[in-house]
């Protein structure tokens, strides 16, 4: 399963590249607006740390866009800002459309705000690259997310589309590994879900338990 931070924070961005061998990078609005810069300052900082890899970075056209035409407007324009970027639509008929236009033009797409295996089907069939379902809303709003990555890893696997999935909105580390024995393609999730995903309690406890018998042994 690969590892996508999602985040528009540069210091992030370069610390997960250093440490985390990331294998990609997913944003959305709320981390643009997080970021305190413009949307377009933190597409050229992004596009600079990312620039010589091949690592996908998913970027989201104006959420406000709901003309098929004027999203593939908007996401031909931002791919040609760099070769990394893989142009974020939301889930709907206009933006399925779109996805359909893009993808027959060569340009990669990321269908977000997945919340069915319905909408990972169109998404899918319109030729998306990536398909987001959103793991950790689903959780908060009270349904179980637990069989959508399986289904949607089905559906795809039943038809043979070559679309992945990135396990998204991931607020945990039991919803890291839910992802990747569901067979999510990916994961994306911020920094800290990371951090507290190599940690266990356990662990603290046996290192303590091996430390004191290493003191303890004879030199
Ligand atoms: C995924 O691509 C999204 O950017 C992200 O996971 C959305 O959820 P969040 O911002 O609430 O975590």
């Amino acid at each position: 399963m690969k590892l996508f931070l999602d985040s528009a924070k540069a210091d992030e961005i370069r610390h997960a590249l250093e440490s985390w061998d990331l294998d990609g990078l997913t944003t959305n609005p709320k981390h643009v607006k997080a970021s305190g810069k413009s949307f377009r300052a933190v597409l050229d900082e992004i596009a600079e740390l990312f620039a010589g890899t091949d690592k996908p970075v998913s970027v989201e056209v104006d959420p406000h866009l709901l003309d098929w035409r004027k999203i593939v407007s908007a996401g031909a324009d931002l791919s040609t800002l760099s070769p990394n970027f893989v142009i974020k639509v939301g889930a709907s008929e206009h933006g399925f459309r779109a996805i359909r236009e893009l993808s027959s033009r060569g340009i990669r797409t990321n269908a977000t705000l997945i919340f069915t295996v319905a909408q990972a089907w169109h998404a899918a069939r319109a030729g998306a690259t990536f398909l987001s379902p959103f793991v950790g809303w689903k959780e908060q709003y009270g349904e179980a997310p637990d069989t959508l990555i399986g289904e949607v890893r089905a559906m795809l696997d039943t038809h043979d589309y070559s679309s992945e999935i990135i396990g998204a909105a991931i607020r945990n580390p039991r919803q890291v590994g839910d992802l990747a024995v569901a067979g999510a393609h990916c994961v994306t999730a911020g920094l800290a879900v990371y951090q507290e995903s190599v940690r266990s309690p356990f662990t603290d406890m046996g290192e303590q338990i091996f430390q004191a018998a290493w003191d303890e042994t004879p030199a």
